[in-house]
């Protein structure tokens, strides 16, 4: 599918930009990868955008993953694919606590006599942008990128803090953020998994 047509389908929904969509293609196009994993979907833009590239790349899949209560976005990820007519190229998955569970299984079903055989040439990471998660997640997508593959992620910048600044309200996941320390709370966790040598 051309870009300009992706941006018409996806006009208005959350949350990826046409202007990030345009990499997301782009990249696709250029790269030609033949496994796609998006880690958070949420109601489907970036998977939308990863599946008009996908239309033009022969053999390209995608598997995109969130959490269960993503079932009731409006819209959900289905119908945006209806909209591609391309439901059959992508597989979602949905798990109850996080992706890394997910990914643990996935690892489990690509592992013969104790090695993980790598199935993805693209790992887009979307999702709660936390140590726990995250960090966690790039080691263990780690496993399942092919070589010269392309490990993707957004919110190299997004903290908690910073979060907390822009909506005026606390963050309402999981965690119990009165048990972070400051500099956990202030810090890009994200960019942390990148920076980790660094002296903070
Ligand atoms: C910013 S949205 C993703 C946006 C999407 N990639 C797009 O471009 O439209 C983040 C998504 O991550 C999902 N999420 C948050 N924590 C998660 C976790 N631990 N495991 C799986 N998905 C998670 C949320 O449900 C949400 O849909």
């Amino acid at each position: 599918m051309r870009f300009d047509d992706a941006v018409r389908l996806l006009e208005g929904i959350p949350y990826t930009s046409p202007a990030k969509g345009r990499v997301f293609h782009d990249l696709a196009l250029q790269r030609r990868p033949r496994q796609v994993l998006e880690l958070g979907f949420a109601h489907g833009v970036s998977a939308g955008y990863f599946t008009g590239a996908a239309q033009e790349v022969v053999h390209c899949r995608i598997t995109a993953v969130d959490l269960e209560q993503s079932h009731t976005f409006t819209p959900c990820i289905e119908e945006l694919l209806e909209r591609f007519g391309a439901r059959d190229l992508v597989s979602v998955h949905r798990e109850v606590s996080s992706y890394t569970w997910f990914l643990k299984k996935d690892i489990q079903r690509q592992t013969r006599a104790h090695v993980c055989i790598p199935k993805y040439d693209l790992i887009f990471i979307d999702g709660p942008k936390d140590w726990t998660n995250d960090g966690c997640v790039f080691f263990l997508a780690d496993k399942l990128l092919r070589p010269n593959g392309t490990l993707l992620c957004d919110d190299c910048n997004w903290s908690y803090r910073g979060d907390e600044l822009a909506r005026g309200t606390k963050h309402s996941r999981g965690y119990i953020f009165e048990k972070m320390s400051e500099d956990e709370f202030r810090e890009p966790h994200v960019r942390a998994v990148f920076q980790c040598s660094d002296a903070a």
